[in-house]
């Protein structure tokens, strides 16, 4: 188990990344699935959910963890996320103190829940001062309604500047095997200020999971297809890379998303990975990686493979 920074809440490494199941850019997701892979997580070890008021038109990841974990509250740990909203199928950022607060009493509503966990501002809002969004986050907190504060989608200075009313617990940006911007400013930022590192796309969205194969056709409603790391040049590179992680699998015994998520929990700084999953046996395979280790020898092939890979062009989410 790990820890939340500067507090005592309790996660483990591998959390599960509640977006997926809500079907909007990965497909033939139904909500009998979903269900399944929540309670698989939980079975397989995984204490820790990561969703967001805006995951799913109607808040539906929210209101999936609050139905299937009713009677087991105590026993996990949620975080969300507010300040993105849906308007026309187009995600809004509102990052008002009002809308923070009324966005936050919803996600409480739908996970049927007293209290958040660890509650993050999902990303800034260009219109509003962060000072002004984290005092509304410091109600809340004083409120008892959440019991920890995260950022995600920030830059160092909005760090920074965030940090002049409430140092936040948690900072969650993107972060796998190939997109590791973080690492020259906002990582040592965080092991200094001692905030956890909660990242996403550990599987750079099913990439680095190994099951792609290189003549892959996606679906027009993948919602993949839209990165440039699964388009044209940046593609076949990237294959090349996953041939020389599926060596190193074979020679673990262990799936390539576990090699992946593996080395990405023991990077230094890194508290949790949260992993998305649409199906059960995804999550299973996931959650197997907190019961071995690879060794230093492992990591510094995968190391020189990463460097072999090159510069890649990387975009976040928001
Ligand atoms: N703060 C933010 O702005 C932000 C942005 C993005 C994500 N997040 C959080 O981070 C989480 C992770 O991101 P993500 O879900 O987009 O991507 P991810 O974890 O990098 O990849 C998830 C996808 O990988 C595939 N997969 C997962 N486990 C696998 C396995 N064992 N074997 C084979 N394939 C496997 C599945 O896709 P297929 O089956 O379709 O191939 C799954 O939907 C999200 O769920 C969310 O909680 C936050």
């Amino acid at each position: 188990m790990r820890q939340i920074a500067r507090t005592k809440i309790q996660i483990t490494p591998v959390a599960m990344g509640c977006w997926p199941i809500v079907g909007i850019t990965s497909i033939d997701v139904t909500r009998e699935q979903s269900l399944a892979t929540l309670n698989s997580a939980f079975e397989a070890g995984i204490n820790f959910f990561d969703t967001a008021y805006c995951y799913g038109y109607q808040g539906e990841s929210e209101q999936m963890i609050g139905e299937v974990f009713a009677d087991k509250r105590d026993q996990i740990v949620i975080a969300s996320k507010g300040g993105i909203h849906w308007r026309d199928k187009k995600q809004i950022k509102d990052g008002r103190p009002e809308t923070i607060k009324r966005e936050c009493e919803e996600s409480l509503q739908r996970l049927g829940t007293d209290r958040i966990d660890l509650h993050y501002l999902h990303a800034p809002d260009p219109k509003v001062p962060l000072t002004e969004t984290a005092g509304a986050f410091q109600e809340l907190l004083d409120e008892g309604k959440i019991l920890s504060v995260g950022v995600s989608n920030f830059s160092l200075d909005q760090l920074k500047e965030f940090s002049q009313v409430i140092v936040p617990n948690a900072y969650q940006p993107h972060y796998n095997m190939l997109q590791r911007e973080i690492e020259t400013d906002r990582l040592p930022w965080c092991i200094e200020n001692e905030v956890s590192l909660m990242v996403y796309w550990p599987l750079m969205k099913g990439l680095l999971a190994g099951k792609l194969q290189r003549d892959h056709e996606f679906d027009p409603q993948d919602g993949r297809r839209k990165y440039p790391m699964f388009q044209g040049e940046e593609w076949e590179k990237n294959q090349n890379f996953v041939d020389e992680l599926r060596e190193i699998s074979s020679e673990t015994g262990h799936s390539v998303a576990q090699v992946v998520i593996n080395w990405t929990i023991q990077r230094p700084g890194i508290t949790a990975a949260l992993c998305g999953a649409k199906r059960p046996e995804q999550i299973i395979d996931n959650a197997e990686t907190m019961t071995w280790q690879l060794t230093d020898a492992q990591i510094t092939r995968i190391d020189q493979a990463i460097k072999n890979r090159g510069p890649i062009i990387s975009k976040a989410a928001v």
